[in-house]
């Protein structure tokens, strides 16, 4: 038996205007897009803004339903949506926003499992880490590489064996 430790670096900012230009520039388009967000159950409207690899943005935001589980995150509505309109683009960083059931900016943020999931999948397909940028409302927390929100994950290579 051996333990080992798993970390992962999170490099944490007080506001957007510390953020460089290329992040910050991404965190006003997911804050504008989450006020598209139909959340008439959760009331609670997230915003995602993708960079691709030729520089452009590309934004999705959550989209419920009646029936629960039909509903989407705003990562997926936008991830899916570059993948089938640009599918010849590594997507390079998201940034996440939200307003929560108040109006106010959501305090924590942090994408579902599913979510997770879904940009390991394009972080494999593009061999290309996607910068996470999380923007809470006393902190903005950017992370280098999907594998730091899902370490220990289910991929590709589990398929066929290799490690
Ligand atoms: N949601 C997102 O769109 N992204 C997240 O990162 C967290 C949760 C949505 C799903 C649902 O429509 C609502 O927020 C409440 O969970």
């Amino acid at each position: 038996m051996r333990t080992k430790e798993i970390k992962i670096l999170v490099s944490e900012y007080k506001n957007a205007e510390e953020l460089i230009t290329n992040d910050r520039e991404l965190v006003l388009a997911a804050r504008e897009i989450a006020a598209t967000a139909y959340a008439p159950y959760s009331h609670f409207k997230v915003g995602a803004a993708l960079r691709l690899y030729d520089g452009s943005i590309v934004r999705g935001s959550n989209q419920e339903n009646a029936a629960t589980p039909v509903g989407i995150c705003a990562e997926r509505s936008a991830l899916f949506w570059a993948n089938a309109n640009h599918p010849d683009q590594a997507v390079v960083a998201i940034a996440v926003s939200a307003i929560d059931q108040k109006g106010e900016h959501a305090k924590n943020l942090s994408p579902c499992g599913i979510c997770r999931q879904a940009l390991l999948e394009a972080q494999h397909r593009y061999k290309q880490p996607i910068r996470v940028i999380l923007d809470s409302r006393e902190k903005i927390e950017v992370l280098n590489n999907v594998e730091c929100l899902l370490p220990l994950s289910f991929n590709g290579n589990s398929l066929n064996g290799v490690k």
